[in-house]
């Protein structure tokens, strides 16, 4: 028995994006191909490993960090397009919001206000299918923080590495900005299911 590989997914095409520049992508898309590595390495050690060596159990550990390192990157990236788009995504979503939310801009504008919290992680906007209803959440890091069960409709990176340090682009808040004006709604609505 042998786990299948997973391969990095294409993003080529997410070039001239409104903000974001290609170079800070490129070193992006650099990051998220060695999580993929990782998963692929560490799932060939696991195999590897005596069940209950501390071995194990330290990778064991580390996997759900850098599996969802590796799948948290692909829905940000699949979400993405130059210059945004998707009105009838857009109104596919509007329908889940009420009575939470009053309508599309303030779900937005929730998440810009969760975009900001300190701290290195993501912001998530799931679907809660039991009750219909879309929850904004924190997750530290990769792993902290999500939702079980619940359908992951939106996601924010907002690891430094997204918006700065060794790049140009040093405003945390001015990332947020920019990266909702490369959104695909349409992409975002199909995960609603
Ligand atoms: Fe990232």
């Amino acid at each position: 028995m042998a786990y299948k590989e997973y391969t990095p997914k294409d993003y080529s095409q997410l070039k001239g994006l409104v903000g974001i520049t290609d170079e800070q992508i490129l070193a992006h898309l650099d990051l998220y191909k060695g999580y993929v590595r990782r998963v692929n390495s560490m799932l060939k050690t696991l195999q590897e490993l005596d069940p209950g060596s501390q071995a194990w159990q330290e990778e064991r550990r580390r996997l759900g960090w850098e599996f969802n390192g590796m799948r948290l990157h692909e829905v940000y990236f699949d979400q993405l397009m130059k210059g945004s788009g998707g009105a009838s995504g857009k109104q596919k979503i509007t329908s889940v919001l009420s009575p939470v939310f009053k309508n599309f801009d303030e779900w937005v504008k929730e998440l810009k206000s969760a975009a900001v919290i300190p701290g290195i992680g993501w912001v998530a906007g799931y679907l809660d299918k039991l009750t219909g209803q879309m929850i904004t959440v924190w997750v530290n890091e990769h792993d902290q923080g999500h939702l079980a069960g619940l359908q992951l409709v939106f996601i924010l990176d907002v690891f430094e590495h997204a918006y700065g340090r060794y790049l140009p682009f040093t405003e945390r808040k001015k990332y947020v900005e920019d990266y909702f004006e490369n959104v695909n709604w349409d992409i975002v609505a199909q995960r609603l299911g």
